[in-house]
């Protein structure tokens, strides 16, 4: 079973989907620990409820970006983490944690890479009249959402979307797709090899780079 740590900053429902798929053993993983930035997120409620430990390290009471990013890989060194989860985590993390653990950190972000890094994704899709939008699921890098891309989840935009069903549209999607790519990396069916390319074992890519999944939401 592979040990599963999850960075948080925020609401935390993409930490209980994660969790709900471990309980019913669609992940061979156990998270052994949530960590926040943020003593208010909601998402360690979340954790408390669904019988999870969690740490807050909370960025704020460190003097500089170092300071923290220290504390952090001190308290991931001793976790000694299988992979380590970014979901909703709103901190930048730097070159030192990142080449530590390039190969066992991942990140969710809410566009489809490259396009839309950073924040406010939905509101620029919308606004340029996108056709499609979506996730995307990375290991990370010190560049901010560029590490090499592992997924994305794909939906089309309507005429007249609105805000909030995009984002719950986008929601329902990360739900399923970072807990099924969770499952293939603890299965060992999706790795950075020692060129930092992925590599893809029993998944049908049909004839794309990268594992791209269409949801008709
Ligand atoms: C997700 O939409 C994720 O893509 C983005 O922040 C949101 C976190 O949601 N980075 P939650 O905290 O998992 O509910």
């Amino acid at each position: 079973m592979k040990k599963i740590v999850v960075l948080i900053s925020g609401s935390g429902s993409n930490l209980e989907a994660i969790v709900n798929n471990c309980n019913s053993n669609n992940i061979n993983g156990e998270v052994i620990k949530v960590i926040s930035n943020d003593p208010s997120a909601y998402g360690l409620k979340r954790a408390s409820d669904l019988g999870i430990p969690s740490k807050i390290i909370d960025h704020k009471k460190y003097n500089n970006r170092d300071d923290f990013e220290n504390s952090l890989e001190k308290y991931l060194d001793q976790l000694n983490p299988d992979l380590i989860v970014l979901a909703g985590f709103m901190r930048i993390l730097g070159s030192k944690i990142t080449n530590k653990y390039l190969k066992k950190m991942i990140n969710l972000h809410p566009s489809l890479l490259p396009k839309y890094p950073g924040l406010n994704t939905h509101e620029k899709a919308l606004s340029n009249s996108d056709k499609i939008h979506g996730i995307s699921i990375h290991f990370v890098s010190s560049e901010l959402d560029a590490g090499p891309l592992i997924a994305q989840g794909i939906i089309d935009l309507k005429k007249n979307d609105k805000l909030d069903e995009v984002i719950n549209r986008i929601h329902t999607i990360e739900h399923q797709l970072l807990p099924k790519i969770i499952s293939e990396i603890c299965k060992g069916n999706i790795y950075l090899n020692q060129s930092n390319e992925i590599n893809y074992l029993n998944i049908n890519l049909k004839n794309q780079k990268i594992l791209k999944i269409k949801y008709e939401l």
